[in-house]
């Protein structure tokens, strides 16, 4: 039934033209009991506090199976059903825990495409626990399964699960909202020579003999629930801070990463308390489809940030950040992700700019502000707004630029308006008083109305706000973030495009990866191939070692046709599953027929090493 509510308000949004303000308001005069749209459970009704795993990993079979065990929480006075979310699971059994354990009865609907297959579990009053004995599918879409030839040591198999938004169900059978929360604990059983790590307390120290358990003391949402298992060794860093990964990069990692105590420190004093004791990294296989994943107690890390300079650093202040906003305070469901990641952006500024100073800070919002202005334009309109409405969508769709910078620079257009001192005192207070609570945006702007705007009356107006959160493009005066060490890298280039000086008058000596990535994602449209090569010759680009600028230059390279890249473009792309990298280049290629024919020739043999959802995704770009 909710679900035509927001059909109601999703066609009257429509045919008003998506003023922005109805359902802000809707939702605060009525205090609207939100249902998450992208979860079958019965959370009104019942719920669980407690969770806990007994798992064991097959390689070969490409199997976890066991059981998942709830501690049953009634929230109203008659229940006799609770419902969970799976996702390609095989349901073996149900008992329940009332006088001893006895089985229970149970239904598994047929899988709808978006939410997986409703599992609805038969309660008798007396029941305080359920066991739900399951085992998941080889094609489970939290689950990638490497063999050894796909890791670096090639000698170990590498297992790990990717949860958010909605993918820890087709590896647990659980209520999958993040406006639950639980505690959880984990026995996992390995082959022998493996080591298991949890986004819980892990024991570096721990026997590695195949069998592991884990306690997560804190009340998280599902998507927080994260494993990985593989030839695993531990680095310790300053303070809190440490790396697990396979021994041929923990060196360079603790090296690149050494200033994430520092972050830790200065998050602390801006925002609070970290409130989850360790701070560890995992270092993912290179195939690993994303930048980093903001598990609680270990951050999961793609390689490909590991650059040698600390220059890619801005993604560990960036799952750092999230121990604040995201984990502490959660988006109530995927409609509100900006809640999360935009938050999460603005504080990971913060805390760069705090250790690597204003300048890199001020390029990095120039950037991906930047950034977020092109990808506007490829967007529906519908999707440009903070909020979004996702009921029968895939809610990875709302992972676009616009819930991380959109959000960025909605808060930093607070913080411009009432000024660090009153700004920085309020977010921090926002995060202490939701710790472990779900958050929604009509929550969010109740309280800044209360804590901000009502202090300081007059500065910004209640419609400017439902503005930003709830309409779509960007507001008129919103923030433009610049540089001048930018405007300077610009200025060279023009004056070099302009015939004014020669490359070798530009003082590139001394650049940062920054000034590069500026460079080259503002060359022009139109411009002759002959000058890529000049770029080239100059600047040796084709063989930069850094990923981000090579994926930078090898989406200029393959605009302005200059073929001096394909080598590279064919070697870059296999071994690196890091979508944010890869999927812009495939689909560049994918615009041309010849450029088609080739993408299809380096993603065949490439197709088996991607993360099933970058499978997912580069199939459907290149018609496979
Ligand atoms: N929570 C996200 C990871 C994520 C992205 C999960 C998409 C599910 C779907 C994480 O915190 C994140 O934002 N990662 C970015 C980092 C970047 C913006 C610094 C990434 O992976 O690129
Ligand atoms: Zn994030």
């Amino acid at each position: 039934m909710f679900k035509n509510i927001l059909a109601i308000y999703a066609a009257l949004v429509l045919s008003i033209g998506f003023s922005g303000n109805t359902i802000a308001e809707n939702m605060m005069a009525g205090n609207m009991m939100v249902k998450d749209a992208h979860s079958y459970a019965n959370l009104d009704e019942v719920s669980s506090d407690h969770l806990h795993l007994d798992l064991t990993v097959d390689f070969d079979k490409k199997t976890l199976s066991g059981y998942a065990e709830y501690d049953i929480v009634r929230q109203a006075a008659a229940v006799s059903s609770f419902i969970v979310d799976t996702r390609d699971l095989t349901i073996e059994r149900v008992e329940i825990l009332g006088e001893g354990w006895q089985p229970t009865t149970f239904t598994l609907a047929a899988p709808e495409a978006v939410l997986g297959a409703k599992l609805t579990i038969a309660l008798p009053d007396n029941a305080r626990k359920l066991r739900i004995y399951y085992r998941t599918s080889p094609d489970a879409a939290g689950l990638q399964w490497l063999t050894p030839q796909q890791t670096a040591g090639k000698k170990h198999p590498y297992l790990f699960t990717q949860s958010q938004p909605i993918q820890v169900r087709s590896w647990i059978p659980i209520q999958d909202t993040p406006a639950l929360r639980l505690t959880y604990s984990a026995r996992i059983k390995t082959p022998k020579d493996l080591f298991a790590v949890m986004s819980a307390v892990n024991d570096p120290d721990a026997a590695r003999d195949g069998d592991y358990n884990f306690t997560m003391p804190h009340r998280i949402p599902p998507y927080l629930v994260a494993l990985g298992v593989g030839d695993l060794h531990f680095k310790a860093m300053a303070g809190n801070t440490g790396i697990y990964g396979e021994t041929y990069i923990l060196e360079a990692a603790a090296a690149e990463f050494a200033d994430t105590y520092e972050m830790v420190k200065v998050a602390e004093k801006l925002y609070g308390p970290y409130q989850w004791g360790r701070f560890d990294i995992l270092m993912m296989p290179p195939s690993y489809p994303m930048g980093g994943m903001e598990n609680p107690m270990l951050s999961f890390i793609t390689p490909t940030v590991v650059a040698g300079d600390k220059s890619l650093v801005d993604l560990i202040a960036h799952e750092l950040a999230h121990s604040w906003s995201g984990n502490l305070v959660t988006n109530g469901d995927w409609n509100d992700l900006w809640l999360n990641e935009g938050t999460t952006s603005y504080v990971e500024n913060r805390i760069m700019e705090e250790v690597f100073g204003v300048e890199r800070a001020k390029m990095e919002k120039a950037l991906s502000s930047q950034a977020l202005r092109r990808e506007l334009k490829t967007l529906d309109d519908i999707d440009t707004s903070l909020y979004v409405d996702l009921a029968g969508r895939d809610p990875e769709k709302a992972f676009s630029g616009v819930p991380y910078i959109k959000g960025q620079l909605f808060l930093l257009y607070l913080e411009e308006k009432y000024g660090r001192e009153a700004f920085d005192p309020f977010l921090k207070q926002y995060f202490t008083a939701h710790a472990f609570q779900s958050m929604t945006s009509a929550k969010f702007i109740a309280y800044l109305k209360t804590n901000l705007m009502d202090k300081y009356p007059g500065v910004v107006s209640m419609e400017k706000i439902n503005e930003w959160v709830y309409s779509t493009g960007m507001p008129d005066d919103s923030p433009r973030p610049t540089s001048d060490i930018f405007a300077r890298v610009l200025q060279d280039q023009q004056d070099w495009l302009a015939g004014k000086i020669s490359l070798t008058d530009i003082a590139t000596t001394n650049w940062t990866v920054h000034q590069w990535l500026h460079f080259i994602t503002n060359l022009p449209e139109e411009m002759a191939v002959g000058r890529m090569a000049q770029l080239d010759e100059a600047y040796h680009l084709t063989a930069s070692r850094n990923n981000e600028i090579a994926h930078a230059w090898l989406l200029q390279g393959l605009k302005h046709d200059y073929k001096a890249i394909l080598p590279r473009l064919k070697a870059y792309l296999p071994g690196i599953g890091r979508l944010k990298l890869i999927r812009p280049l495939y689909k560049q290629l994918a615009t041309t027929p010849g450029g088609l024919v080739m993408a299809k020739e380096i993603y065949r043999p490439a197709r088996p090493g991607y993360h099933p959802s970058a499978q997912k995704v580069l199939d459907k770009i290149l018609g496979e």
